[in-house]
C-alpha cells in the first residue's frame, strides 16, 4: 500500500489516502473527492498539472546522485507528458532529458499520466 498526500488543494481535499502501486493519480484523487482540473485526460492538454515530490526519497539520498540513483524509484514517463509539461513551461528541456535518459520523475506531473509507484506528496501546479 502506497500512501498519497493531497496538500494546499483546500478544505476537506487536503488529506493522506492509499493506493495501490500502479493506480493513476487523477483516478486516486477522484475517487477520494479531491478535485483536479481536467480537460483531455490523454496527457496533451496539460490541465492536470501537479507538482510531485517523491516521499520514499530521503534528504540523504538526495545527497550524491550515486545514493539517489541507487534508492529512487525507476519512473517512466511517456514522451507525450514530458512534451505536454515542457510546452507549458512547467519543466524545462533539460528536466525532461533527464527524466527519459535516467527513468526519473519530474516535479511537476500530469496526473492524468502519472502512475503511482511509491509514497508521495501532491500539490497543485499553480
Ligand atoms: S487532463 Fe489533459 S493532460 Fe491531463
Amino acid at each position: 500500500m502506497i500512501n498519497v498526500i493531497f496538500c494546499g488543494f483546500g478544505g476537506d481535499m487536503d488529506k493522506r489516502v492509499i493506493a495501490r502501486q500502479g493506480d493513476l493519480l487523477l483516478r486516486v484523487a477522484e475517487s477520494n473527492g479531491v478535485k483536479i482540473p481536467t480537460d483531455c485526460k490523454d496527457g496533451t492538454c496539460g490541465s492536470c498539472a501537479v507538482r510531485i515530490e517523491d516521499l520514499s526519497v530521503t534528504k540523504e539520498m538526495k545527497s550524491t546522485e550515486e545514493d539517489y540513483d541507487a534508492n529512487a524509484q525507476s519512473v517512466y514517463m511517456d514522451d507525450k507528458e514530458l512534451d505536454t509539461l515542457v510546452g507549458m513551461a512547467a519543466i524545462s528541456k533539460k528536466e525532461a532529458e533527464i527524466a527519459q535518459q535516467y527513468n526519473r520523475q519530474t516535479h511537476v506531473r500530469l496526473a492524468c499520466q502519472c502512475v503511482i509507484k511509491s509514497d508521495i506528496l501532491v500539490k497543485p501546479f499553480v
